[in-house]
């Protein structure tokens, strides 16, 4: 069996649907459901014995090795983290003791578990930390993308805890020679996707005939990769990635924020018409941007490709079609994410930002 940390989020739902999808190895599945943490993500799951979920906090050590001496996994793939930039703009603490200190308690569970393994379950035991390009800081428009190799120059709360957990990740390799594996993936899109980010928040802002928010001008750049190809990574690097590696995971789809907004209203006029030839464009609405923005994230996932086969099944245009589809598929799973807290999250996030009037509307032709 494997055990997953945040697998209630989106990208580790995603995961622990997809490995059960792939084979029988069970899964453990360890989440403190945060607002990010939805169990409905794993409904299908409800009757199905290879899935355990576990509710508690990756910070604390002793429950997280009393789970690992409890069920022997041979792999650790963790994903639990607190991931949305704006709100570690708004409340930095939680990323430092979820993704920081969260990251450590769990390594130390790791090491004190992984040094008592003998033989082949010691040999094959894997650590692999999932973490973003993010790390690397912000490109200008003819930089080279992030390679393994590029310097770290974390610029949002955010992306400097996660920084500081892959350097966490790597001394325990380095130091304890515990099999970790890192990755540095790209912005994902897909399912599950919690509607503050982007993509999600435009699809569910149009249908509700909202504002579709654009910070600043709209040209930063994101290089998009759909969530199950990002899955599909993962599982390769767990099989046969070299441990102490990283590995950079990318979609070669690099695109402006106001082109994803414009693609996404463009598939709503096909898919869901407004009345009288109005475009979901006319929802288009300039405010002030997030501070410290990044302006531009590439991935060079050439070494993924040359080591492991891996490569991006979905391009931008079939992964986007499909998205927007699930979420008129799906529209009780975003009312119910949009109970609650989420109300106060809007509030706090955009009531402040100012309204540029000149740019209001200039998506529309
Ligand atoms: P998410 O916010 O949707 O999910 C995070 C999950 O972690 C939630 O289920 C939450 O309940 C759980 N969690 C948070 N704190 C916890 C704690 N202390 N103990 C146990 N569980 C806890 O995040 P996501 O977008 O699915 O991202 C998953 C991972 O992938 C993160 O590590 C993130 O940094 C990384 N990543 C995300 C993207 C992206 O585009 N979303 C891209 C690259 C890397
Ligand atoms: O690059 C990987 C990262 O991608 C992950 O590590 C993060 O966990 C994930 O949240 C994502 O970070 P971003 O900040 O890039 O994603 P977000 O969806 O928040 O924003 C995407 C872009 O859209 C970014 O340039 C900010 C902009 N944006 C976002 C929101 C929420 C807007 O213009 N308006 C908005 O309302």
């Amino acid at each position: 069996m494997i055990l997953v940390t945040g697998g209630a989020g989106f990208i580790g739902s995603n995961f622990v649907l997809d490995w059960l999808a792939h084979g029988d190895e069970p899964t453990i599945n360890v989440d403190k459901l945060t607002y990010a943490g939805n169990l409905n993500n794993l409904m299908s799951l409800r009757n199905d014995d290879r899935h355990i979920f576990v509710y508690t906090d990756i910070c604390d050590t002793e429950q997280m090795l009393s789970l690992l001496m409890a069920h022997k996994p041979s792999a650790i793939v963790h994903f639990a983290a607190e991931s949305h930039v704006d709100r570690s703009i708004h409340g930095p603490a939680e990323f430092v003791r979820t993704n920081i200190n969260g990251t450590f308690s769990l390594l130390e569970a790791a090491r004190s578990y992984w040094s008592n393994l003998i033989g082949a379950d010691k040999e094959n035991f894997r650590f692999l930390h999932v973490s973003t390009d993010e790390v690397y800081g912000s490109l200008g428009p003819n930089d080279a993308p992030f390679s393994e190799v590029t310097s770290y120059a974390p610029n949002s709360p955010y992306s400097a805890s996660k920084a500081a957990s892959d350097h966490l990740v790597r001394s325990y390799h380095h130091t304890y020679g515990l099999p970790t594996l890192t990755t540095n993936c790209s912005n994902n899109y897909g399912p599950y996707h919690f509607p503050e980010k982007l993509i999600p928040l435009v699809i569910a802002n149009a249908l509700a005939g909202k504002a579709l928010p654009i910070y600043g001008d709209g040209q930063q750049i994101r290089d998009w990769l759909y969530v199950g190809d990002h899955c599909a990574a993962i599982r390769r690097v767990l099989a046969d990635g070299r441990p102490g590696e990283t590995y950079n995971i990318g979609g070669w789809n690099e695109k402006a924020n106001l082109d994803v907004v414009h693609t996404l209203c463009d598939i709503l006029d096909e898919l869901r018409p407004l009345a009288a030839g109005n475009s979901y464009r006319q929802q288009i609405t300039y405010v002030t941007d997030r501070p410290g923005h990044d302006r531009r994230y590439a991935i060079d996932a050439r070494k993924i490709e040359r080591e492991l086969g891996w490569k991006p099944a979905e391009t931008f245009n079939t992964g986007i079609k499909k998205t927007v589809q699930w979420y008129l598929d799906n529209q009780e799973w975003v009312r119910d994410v949009q109970s609650g807290d989420y109300t106060k999250w809007l509030e706090k996030n955009y009531s402040q930002r100012e309204m540029s009037a000149d740019k209001k509307h200039q998506g529309v032709a």
